[in-house]
């Protein structure tokens, strides 16, 4: 058989030179002992050499005994096998919770399943701490909290009992000051979090509470996301750590960075480009998501395949030899062949970190302090992931948190449930980007607002602080007042805000060019609203970014100096720029309509004669001077040329036009009006090639909305624009 798979190899390297003897001699493993019982499999290159055979099982199973098998170069499966141990879906188990001290676990079992239910009692004279009752989930944990039994009376003990948590073993059980515990998982799991604890003298333990991790075990998106999210929220709320002793449990992360992220991801699942390809893009977007929030931490990146692929190495932002905007650039380096291995075991280079932060001047007079510095941040990715490489990740103090994720889409989703905690107060334009229920279309615009006139939906309007909406002078009648105007922010039922007052832009004036041969003249066609009552930030409420503001100015990642210039350079500079707007189907019902995104070009700089001419043929114009028409002030999209582009249809005026930058969005224009009524109806309706349509560019309204928003009164929070 050697010389078979000699043979074989050889006529393999030929294969790739030329088709001729292709699929002549192949090296095979044999492809009947490989099923499974109630699930599938997949196979990266066949039954050839190499190929990686991967299992897969429903939700709530697991593939058993084996998650994958490899193809040798002897033509033989690795692990082999096992006919007295056929391969089968196990439904998921949780580790064992009969580990109480001083109290009782019902029902006792051998084992426990998904689904399995388990309540705790302590002995008299014991007190129950944690969940009474938990139930084994289908990611292989428990829910709740571990319960504990203390004693009421007569303890000497300082710190309070920490528990044993399902599946571990504790030794020590003296809980007084400098008294320590120690844990260890059953050999089939690996223990993650904290393998020590020591008792201090504030009567709270070191480290985090560990737990036990089957290889079917994974951490859900919102574990993740509240563990994660709340580290990097508490980063944006809190510049500085306070009283170290008091918040000793909290993870602090300056806002200029000592957050340090460890990205494992597993692609050993298949090694075709793809695969590789999308783990590449969310490992970016992960990136993208976490730098949306204002924070720049160092990344160590590896990939693992049969071998592991180091894409960006922790230890060069220390000292400078990866820049964070080259990071992407690095990523796209890894070789997606094998013939690359560099790294080796990650656990030397969490060591290497924390010797580095150690060296630095981080101010700190004793080693704990410094320690507390020193986040790390572990992603493992994918059911498959080499669990052996990653042990010595599990296992660490304080600042080192490991979570292991089913898969990439898992990982889209943790980043995504990150920003729905309301506390991210500050943050314009954060916002979901992609949708699963209903509800989520309004998370992934949560500035958008509709103006009610009257009884009807007359204009589409965008959060821009707490208390305002910004939409356009034209959705007003002159015998309009606050009483007759309501505005929609949320899609719940009855949501509809009352309005204090509303300010148009002083220089609006429809008619103001009539006997110029321009029946309606849309220039300054801006208003503000502003509510009774602020609106409360949560993820489906929250204000979109506009322009020249310090906040802006955050969400665009530019520095401290920068100006206003720069910020509409950044946005729009090029000859061609790609904004969005908003529409919906109109119907008496507004509520159940769904809101949808209209993709458009703004034609700017050498572009932007060849768009405006066709406000020649707006109805009713006379003027052959269409500067009377179009001023600077306008930005204008529709046609067919690069792309087609949507255009506006009624009611969509007063909208939005903005442009995403990563994961926030900035305002840049106010749907005004255009030159042809293609849709009385909404909907996305796309352009003729003669039809455009013309928006207020925010950035030559600035007066007014600085007027207004920026003014410092008693009544609301200003927003802060840049001088
Ligand atoms: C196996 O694959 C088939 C077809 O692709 C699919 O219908 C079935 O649901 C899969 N079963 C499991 C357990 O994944
Ligand atoms: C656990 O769940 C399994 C499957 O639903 C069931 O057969 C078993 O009796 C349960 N065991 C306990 C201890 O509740
Ligand atoms: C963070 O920035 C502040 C001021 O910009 C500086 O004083 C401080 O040393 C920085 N901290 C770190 C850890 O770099
Ligand atoms: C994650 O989201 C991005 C964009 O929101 C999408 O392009 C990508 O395909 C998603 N990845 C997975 C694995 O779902
Ligand atoms: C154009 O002018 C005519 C005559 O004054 C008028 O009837 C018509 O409604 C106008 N059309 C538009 C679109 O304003």
């Amino acid at each position: 058989s050697h010389f078979e798979c000699f043979w074989s190899v050889y006529v393999f390297l030929f294969k790739t030179i030329s088709s001729l003897f292709a699929g002549q001699v192949q090296c095979e493993c044999p492809g009947n002992t490989i099923g499974i019982e109630g699930g599938n499999y997949t196979l990266t290159n066949q039954m050839h050499q190499g190929s990686l055979l991967v299992y897969q099982c429903r939700e709530g199973y697991f593939p058993f005994p084996h998650r994958s098998r490899q193809c040798l170069h002897s033509g033989k499966w690795n692990p082999e096998p096992d006919r007295n141990l056929p391969q089968r879906c196990n439904l998921v188990k949780c580790p064992s919770p009969i580990v109480l001290m001083n109290g009782d676990v019902y029902p006792p079992a051998y084992e426990y399943l998904l689904g399995n239910e388990t309540t705790y009692e302590c002995y008299s004279g014991y007190t129950l701490k944690g969940s009474s009752s938990r139930i084994c989930q289908k990611n292989g944990k428990w829910d709740g909290r571990t319960p504990t039994c203390s004693e009421d009376s007569g303890s000497e003990n300082i710190c309070p009992d920490p528990g044993i948590p399902p599946g571990a073993r504790r030794r020590g059980n003296m809980f007084g000051v400098d008294d320590r515990v120690t844990y260890s998982c059953s050999e089939d799991m690996i223990l993650v979090g904290s393998k020590e604890r020591t008792c201090m003298e504030n009567g709270q333990w070191t480290g985090r509470e560990p737990a036990c991790y089957y290889k079917h075990t994974y951490d859900t998106p919102e574990e993740v996301a509240h563990a994660f999210g709340g580290a990097i929220r508490e980063s944006l709320t809190t510049l500085q750590s306070t009283d170290d002793t008091q918040e000793a449990k909290k993870i602090k992360i300056l806002k200029n960075g000592t957050l340090n992220i460890y990205i494992a991801m597993d692609v050993s699942g298949s090694i075709e480009e793809k695969y590789i390809i999308d783990a590449k893009k969310a490992v970016k977007q992960l990136m993208k998501k976490i730098s949306s929030f204002t924070v720049s931490p160092n990344y160590d990146i590896v990939f693992f395949t049969s071998v592991i692929h180091k894409a960006v190495n922790i230890l060069h932002f220390f000292d400078g030899t990866v820049k964070r905007d080259k990071m992407a650039d690095a990523l796209d380096k890894v070789p997606i062949d094998r013939g690359f291995n560099e790294g080796g075991v990650p656990t030397p280079t969490v060591a290497r970190i924390k010797n580095l932060v150690y060296l630095s001047n981080i101010p700190g007079k004793h080693d704990k302090k410094r320690e507390e510095h020193l986040d790390i941040y572990i992603f493992g990715i994918g059911a498959y992931i080499y669990q052996d490489d990653l042990t010595p990740l599990t296992v660490g103090t304080e600042g080192q948190h490991f979570f292991k994720l089913e898969s990439l889409t898992e990982l889209n989703k943790t980043f995504d449930q990150m920003i729905d905690e309301s506390e991210v107060m500050g943050l314009c334009g954060l916002h979901r980007s992609y949708e699963t229920t209903d509800n989520d279309a309004k998370s992934m615009n949560p500035w958008y607002a509709e103006v009610i006139n009257g009884d009807v939906k007359r204009c589409f309007g965008s959060l821009v602080t707490t208390k305002f909406i910004l939409t356009a002078a034209h959705c007003f009648r002159a015998r309009d007042t606050p009483e007759h105007v309501k505005v929609i922010i949320d899609d719940e039922k009855n949501s509809e805000r009352k309005v204090e007052k509303f300010t148009l832009h002083e220089k609006f004036e429809v008619g103001a060019r009539k006997n110029q041969g321009v029946p309606e003249f849309y220039e300054y066609d801006v208003a503000l609203i502003e509510l009774k009552e602020d609106v409360v930030i949560s993820n489906t409420v929250r204000p979109i970014c506009i322009p020249c503001t310090t906040d802006t100015r955050d969400a665009l990642r530019m520095n401290k100096q920068s100006t206003c210039k720069q910020q509409e350079e950044l946005l729009l500079s090029e000859d061609i720029v790609q904004l969005s707007f908003l529409t919906k189907p109109s119907d008496n019902d507004h509520t159940l309509k769904k809101v949808l995104v209209k993709n458009v070009k703004a034609k700017l700089r050498n572009n932007r004669e060849e768009c405006i001419k066709y406000a020649l043929k707006a109805p009713n114009v006379t003027t052959t001077d269409v500067s009377l028409i179009v001023t600077d002030n306008f930005l204008c999209t529709g046609g067919v040329d690069p792309t087609i582009d949507h255009i506006a249809c009624t009611g969509d005026s007063g909208g939005a036009v903005f442009k995403d930058y990563d994961y926030r969005t900035i305002q840049v224009g106010v749907v005004s009006w255009g030159t042809k009524e293609l849709c009385k109806s909404g909907g996305l309706v796309v352009s003729e090639a003669t039809s455009r349509d013309f928006h207020i560019n925010l950035f030559k309204v600035l007066p007014f909305l600085r007027r207004i928003l920026g003014k410092d009164t008693n009544e609301y929070t200003p927003l802060k624009f840049l001088n």
